[in-house]
């Protein structure tokens, strides 16, 4: 008998992660490889968050806080929840955890039930099935079209409800496509979400801040009707470029958010005092920076964009935020190249080429791939020459 549980043989290690770890281990075996797997900011933390960390230490703000959430914290989360999205919480109504990450797991773990559904609009976020199968759960995937934006669409979500549905996840803008829900296309959505008083949602707001072409941001917990049902994460890894210091939040109905406390009150405990001193800063502190590096991460998209639609055989849409593309490499698939899955595809691209991407299967979507341009253009232009070639050899 193994000594490994039952419910991590349900589970998968993040392929993500996978990517990123191979490109760091044939780079440290002397190949010149690009690595455009990774899903984080490459900017440094803004100064000012960082001496707010400093500070922190230097004044012993060093102990264990309130499992949840220093009060500071919690008020600064409050602001910014008014301040940007026109929503009120209290603080019984706000928990913080070791990133978003953590509290969407302990968002599962607290509500799920054997055979619970979860909808999850396909291409995801890869931790989303793998998080709720872990927590017993079913994940209910519902395949998102190109032609749609790849966003989940109101008969899609209609047919997809069943009895057993108790959460519907929403993540915009996008990973792993860059999507963004429109204030209308939300409105939609919610008319069949309210016919139904039984599902919640998990909004995913991550990549809130890093948007484009005046993309006028919507959080489905703006619609009064629905706000009661609705747990919205976001945190400050991907806005502040603070991936290392681990700080999430959520906001949503008190009872969830007391049995989040519970689980992380007998796991982690708190999330670091110094990384949530950091965050008050982040939150309260200037938020010019955002804009700044939203108009670096615009120019990348651009020419990444670009310069995939000038290669045959690939088509790539132009998305309104985060910083990933999903482009369709379908036309380079099959007998011809020997490539039986976008995996084959992303595997030979980088053995040749020494581009690593992540294949759309690894998200839901087969016959995609996906690009985080979160690196220098320097990086991606050499990327993007080398994709080029690869193809047009296959071509
Ligand atoms: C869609 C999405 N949600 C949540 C997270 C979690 O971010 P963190 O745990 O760094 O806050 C990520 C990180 O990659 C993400 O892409």
């Amino acid at each position: 008998m193994s000594i490994i549980s039952n419910s991590l043989k349900r589970i998968k290690p993040s392929p993500t992660i996978a990517v990123t770890q191979k490109a760091r281990e044939l780079r440290a075996a002397g190949k010149d490889v690009i690595g455009l797997g990774a899903g984080e900011p490459d900017f440094d933390t803004p100064d000012n968050i960082k001496s707010a960390a400093i500070n922190a230490i230097k004044s012993g703000d060093t102990k264990y806080t309130a499992v949840d959430g220093t009060p500071a914290l919690k008020k600064a989360i409050i602001k910014k929840f008014k301040k940007e999205n026109n929503l009120s919480y209290n603080t019984n109504q706000i928990t913080v955890g070791t990133g978003g990450k953590q509290v969407l797991y302990n968002a599962f773990m607290a509500t799920l039930n054997k055979g619970d559904e979860v909808i999850i609009p396909a291409p995801y976020w890869v931790s989303y099935p793998d998080m709720v199968l872990l927590a017993g759960g079913k994940p209910k995937f519902v395949k998102c079209d190109e032609k749609d934006g790849f966003k989940l669409t109101p008969q899609k979500l209609k047919k997809a409800i069943s009895k057993k549905t108790k959460w519907l996840i929403l993540n915009s803008p996008s990973n792993p496509t860059g999507s963004g829900y429109t204030k209308n296309e939300i409105l939609k959505l919610s008319k069949i979400l309210l016919r139904n008083n039984k599902i919640f949602i998990l909004s995913d707001d991550i990549y809130e801040h890093v948007r484009y072409d005046n993309f006028k941001f919507f959080t489905i917990a703006q619609i009064p009707k629905l706000k009661n049902r609705v747990l919205t994460m976001n945190g400050v890894s991907k806005s502040y470029a603070m991936t290392g210091w681990r700080i999430g939040y959520a906001a949503g109905p008190v009872e969830i958010i007391n049995a989040i406390r519970k689980i992380q009150s007998q796991s982690t405990s708190n999330p670091s005092s110094i990384s949530q001193a950091a965050s008050v800063e982040a939150l309260n502190g200037t938020q010019k920076f955002i804009r700044t590096r939203a108009k670096s991460f615009k120019e990348r998209r651009d020419f990444v964009v670009k310069s995939l639609n000038s290669i045959k055989g690939i088509n790539c849409l132009k998305p309104n935020g985060a910083f990933y593309v999903f482009p369709n490499c379908k036309k380079l698939l099959g007998k011809k190249n020997n490539f039986k899955k976008d995996s084959d595809f992303v595997k030979k691209l980088l053995e040749k080429a020494n581009v690593a991407v992540v294949q759309g299967s690894a998200f839901g979507l087969d016959g995609y791939f996906r690009i985080s341009y979160a690196t220098s253009m320097k990086n991606l232009k050499v990327a993007l020459k080398r994709i080029k070639d690869f193809c047009e050899k296959l071509n």
